[in-house]
């Protein structure tokens, strides 16, 4: 078995992406990224792409009739890639069963919540309207519901009262971008055990 083949879906900024692509030019990831699917045509993930000379493949919901015929031809990428891994990073949007059934256990997501709390959108902003002082970060396989997969691995971190939300963002993203990569090489080095 060759190294391990990611696809990264991103729909925003692609920091993690970033963090992924850096992690594996330094060598703490055995792995290639094949290619970046991207739903939104101006985000800046593609321009990340473009400066480490990665693959894109841009689909926007407008050109397909339904999901299901977006997703087929997500799907097809993804082969044509020889992909052995999904890795969502801030894509926005759910992932049909089209895709699901062909990369069974093989679909990653990070999400800002210790799961199940604060599923869905901003769930910064559910869980600091919570008043909660214990924040987290949540890596788990993909289903086709919201953040709903099993989950991998929880990174806990606790904030002070008052903290502004842009220092409490900060510390989630350097969180994100050190415990992503680990646990994908984690999760890939398992299964080819
Ligand atoms: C991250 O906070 C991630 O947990 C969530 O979306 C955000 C993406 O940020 N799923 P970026 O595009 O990687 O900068």
């Amino acid at each position: 078995m060759g190294i391990a083949r990611l696809v990264i879906f991103a729909s925003g900024n692609g920091s993690n992406f970033e963090a992924i692509v850096q992690a594996i030019n330094e060598g703490r990831l055995n792995a290639t990224i094949v290619g970046l699917i991207c739903d939104q045509p101006n985000a800046y993930c593609l321009v990340r792409a473009k400066k480490h000379a990665i693959d894109t493949y841009v689909v926007e919901r407008k050109s397909f009739k339904d999901k299901t015929e977006m997703d087929k031809a997500i799907l097809n990428q993804c082969i044509a890639w020889q992909a052995d891994w999904l890795i969502l990073a801030g894509y926005m949007r759910l992932i049909t069963e089209e895709i699901l059934r062909s990369y069974p256990r093989h679909i990653l997501n990070i999400h800002p919540s210790l799961l199940p709390k604060y599923r869905g959108k901003d769930a910064l902003g559910q869980a600091l309207a919570a008043n909660e002082t214990t924040l987290g970060v949540s890596i788990h396989y993909v289903d086709e519901g919201m953040d709903t997969g099993e989950i991998i691995a929880q990174f806990p971190f606790t904030i002070r009262g008052g903290e502004p939300r842009s220092q409490i963002e900060e510390k989630l993203h350097q969180l994100e971008h050190r415990v992503y990569p680990e646990v994908i090489q984690q999760t890939i080095q398992e299964e080819r055990k």
